[in-house]
This record gives C-alpha cells, sequence and structure tokens, in this order.
C-alpha cells in the first residue's frame, strides 16, 4: 500500500494530523496498536487552551466544542483556610476550556470516518524503515494477523511514551532528559455535580489534590499517592475522606457521586531531541511528557502537530522544505517552555522534601496570588503562550 504520510499511532496528535493532512488534500495512513474503542474510551486530559480551541475551531472540529465545552476564566489556588481565583480573562485575555480529551478525541474519530481515508486499528509489531533514504516504509502486522507494508513520503511518530518510532532514530543522534518525580496521581471520575466553578489547585500537608469536571454531572479529581500505590487500598470512602480533608474550607462543602472510575497516573518529564530525522518526524508524547500539573500534554501535542502540519504541506504541496528542517528547533522551544511550567507547577503544589521546603512552596503561593505580575506568569503559560512558527 502506498500513501504520502504513514502515521504510527492514532492518539490526539496522530489523529489531528490526519485530520489537517487531509483538509489540505494529502492523503495518510494511520496504524495504531489499539483497536478504536479502546482509543475513544480512554480517559485523559481535560484542559485546552485558547490556543488549542481556536485551531480546533479553524479545522472543524468546533462545533460539539462549543456545545458542549465550558468555559472557564481561570483557576483556584488552595491552601489550608485559603482560597484565591486567579482570572486569566482579567490578567491576559485568554480563557481556557473545559473539553475532554476523549471528546476531542471521539470528533477526530468521526473526523476521519468522515474523510474514509485508511487506518490500520488492532496493529502489531510495528516498525519504520528507511527513514535516511528517500523512500520510508511502515512495517505491521494487522488485526487479521496479515503482514502489511505502508510506503510513504513521510513517516510521522505520534506513538506517545512507549511507543517504537522514536526508536529508529540512530542512539548515537539522540538525547533524552528524564524526571520521574517520587509522587503519582490517584485519577478518579464520579457521577457528580462539580462543587466548584473553576478548577481548584489545592497545597496541602496530606498532600496536592485537584478538582476539575468533565461536564455539570460528571467531576474528575486527583489525589497525590506514593508511585507504588495499590489502588485496592483506596476505597471509594477513603477518597472522599481525603479529597473533603485536602480541599476543607468554611462554608463550602463537597458533595459526593457514585466513583466510576480510578487509576493511577505516574508522574514523569521527558524529552527526546531531535524530533526529526530524515524522513521521520515526532509529535506529541512520542516526543515529549509532561507531569500533568499544568494541563499541558495535550495542548503540547496539538501545537506540535500545528506546526508538524503547516511544513509537511509545504513539503508535499509546495515542495518548500524550509519549515520543515526547522520543525525540531521550533517544535522544542515550546516543549521546554511547557516542560518547565509543568515542573514548577508540580514542584510548587505536591509535598515533597521536608518543612522547609512546605514554608518556601506556601511562599511561592502567597506570592503568585498576591502579586500581579507573578499571577500573570501563571496565567500566559496555563492559558498558552503564542504557538511559535505559526501566527
Ligand atoms: N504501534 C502503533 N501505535 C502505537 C504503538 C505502536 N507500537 N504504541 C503506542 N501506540 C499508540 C497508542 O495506542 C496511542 O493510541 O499511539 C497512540 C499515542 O497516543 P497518546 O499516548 O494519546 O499520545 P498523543 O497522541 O501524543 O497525545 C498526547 O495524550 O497521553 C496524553 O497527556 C497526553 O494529553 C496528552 C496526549
Ligand atoms: C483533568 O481534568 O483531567 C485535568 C485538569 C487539569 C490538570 C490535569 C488534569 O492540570
Amino acid at each position: 500500500m502506498r500513501t504520502r504520510v504513514a502515521i504510527i499511532g492514532a492518539g490526539p496528535a496522530g489523529l489531528l494530523l490526519a485530520h489537517l493532512l487531509d483538509a489540505a488534500g494529502i492523503d495518510s495512513v494511520l496504524i495504531e496498536r489499539q483497536n478504536a474503542e479502546h482509543v475513544a474510551a480512554r480517559i485523559r486530559a481535560g484542559i485546552l487552551e485558547a490556543g488549542s480551541v481556536d485551531l480546533l475551531r479553524r479545522a472543524g472540529l468546533g462545533e460539539r466544542l462549543a456545545r458542549e465545552g465550558m468555559e472557564h476564566r481561570g483557576i483556584h489556588l488552595q491552601w489550608p483556610n485559603e482560597r484565591h481565583h486567579l482570572d486569566f480573562v482579567d490578567l491576559i485575555g485568554r480563557s481556557v476550556w473545559v473539553y475532554g480529551q476523549t471528546e476531542v478525541t471521539k470528533d477526530l474519530l468521526a473526523a476521519r470516518e468522515r474523510a474514509g481515508q485508511a487506518a490500520f486499528y488492532a496493529a502489531s509489531e510495528v516498525t519504520a524503515h528507511e527513514i535516511d533514504g528517500e523512500r520510508p516504509y511502515v512495517a505491521f502486522v494487522d488485526a487479521a494477523g496479515r503482514p502489511r507494508r505502508v510506503d510513504a513520503e513521510i513517516v510521522v511518530g505520534c506513538d506517545g511514551y512507549h511507543g517504537p518510532s522514536k526508536q529508529a532514530i540512530p542512539d548515537a543522534l539522540r538525547h533524552t532528559w528524564e524526571r520521574n518525580y517520587p509522587f503519582a496521581w490517584l485519577g478518579v471520575l464520579a457521577d457528580v455535580e462539580p462543587s466548584t466553578d473553576e478548577l481548584i489547585y489545592a497545597w496541602h500537608p496530606d498532600g496536592f489534590a485537584l478538582h476539575s469536571m468533565r461536564s455539570r454531572t460528571v467531576s474528575r479529581f486527583y489525589l497525590q499517592v506514593t508511585p507504588d500505590e495499590n489502588i485496592g487500598d483506596w476505597s471509594d470512602d477513603r477518597i472522599w475522606d481525603n479529597l473533603a480533608t485536602r480541599f476543607a474550607l468554611d462554608g463550602w462543602t463537597l458533595k459526593t457521586g457514585a466513583i466510576t472510575e480510578k487509576s493511577v497516573l505516574p508522574m514523569r518529564s521527558f524529552v527526546t531531541t531531535p524530533l526529526r530525522h530524515g524522513r521521520l518526524f515526532l509529535a506529541g508524547d512520542a516526543g515529549h511528557i509532561v507531569p500533568p500539573t499544568g494541563a499541558k500534554g495535550l495542548n503540547l501535542a496539538i501545537a506540535d502537530v500545528a506546526l508538524l502540519s503547516r511544513a509537511l504541506i509545504a513539503w508535499l504541496r509546495d515542495g518548500d522544505t524550509a519549515p520543515a528542517a526547522t520543525y525540531s528547533d521550533t517544535a522544542l522551544e515550546r516543549v521546554w517552555r511547557c516542560t518547565h511550567f509543568s515542573w514548577w507547577m508540580t514542584t510548587m503544589l505536591h509535598r515533597h522534601g521536608d518543612d522547609f521546603d512546605a514554608r518556601l512552596q506556601l511562599s511561592q503561593l502567597r506570592r503568585v496570588v498576591g502579586s500581579r505580575s507573578a499571577a500573570t506568569e501563571l496565567a500566559e503559560n496555563y492559558a498558552g503562550l503564542p504557538m511559535p512558527g505559526l501566527d
């Protein structure tokens, strides 16, 4: 089989890239390890930056987002006995949107189906070949167990942190940076109306907690736990008790409901460079992972794809290879900015170290809510910096 762009991985990065290429009249084939139902059901992040929303709208994917997404002016920051609202719209004139990655993925899968372009789900043994030459290809075994080969002009690895495509870049050229944080998140989805208008990020002596949401009837919560936490030790009652303690505030109560999902998420920073070698490009989690505290993972994947789609359209439609030549360096500028912001939010909000660290964290939190310039710095990063290389 022949196509112009072979895309490994059908997460938000791969699906959005396929959609933007299709809109420019460029064929692609998606090769995904999981089946389509699994891809559509995964529960992940929930916050879209203003720039991500703009991009999805311009790509014709904004209709359900406008109807079901919830626009938030900012976030609440909390520590014992105090809760403060940071108003991004007031600070920098930009808002964020609550719209689950699961919903973005469903919209993208529907668009892919409408476009009628090829996709192989439940593929195994996926490998990229000949990326140094003019005729790269992807080999895999399809859902029926048949060996397959997709020949392309470009191969893009959108296969997440565990995917194989980055390994096709020679070891001698690859550099990676990694930090594993000494804590994890216990994520909980519950059938209960949110107890807050906007997200609450809470510092607490027992550990960080986050109150997020998916809709007017579904809430999303996270609790700081240890990386080796046994989920079986967390009964629903224990979860609600911990959430009530960490979010406690006079005159405020946490509404409770049926817990429908719980899982433990590791917290890690990871960057691999370069994001391009020959005719292989990396985008999204395949190239970088951030801890979720700054809500950057999905937005960073969208920013990579915005940049990469332009570079590939310039190359494949107009024969201009200049944007492709700068893709890795340009994308990495934003990646490192978001890596720093995510590390900073994580370090400020999670219990670690000793009481000295706790005093520093509380001082930093007070500074953020007490100084317009400190609040603006958080707001600009959280609501999303301009996309380098784009308008
Ligand atoms: N072959 C084919 N596909 C693979 C392989 C493989 N060997 N390994 C992984 N994949 C697929 C995964 O099943 C998944 O569907 O690649 C896709 C990667 O998707 P994501 O992990 O969602 O990564 P990305 O599309 O870059 O989106 C980034 O997802 O993990 C969150 O926080 C992250 O929100 C961010 C977003
Ligand atoms: C979520 O809703 O899943 C969510 C929101 C904000 C974060 C992380 C996750 O920082």
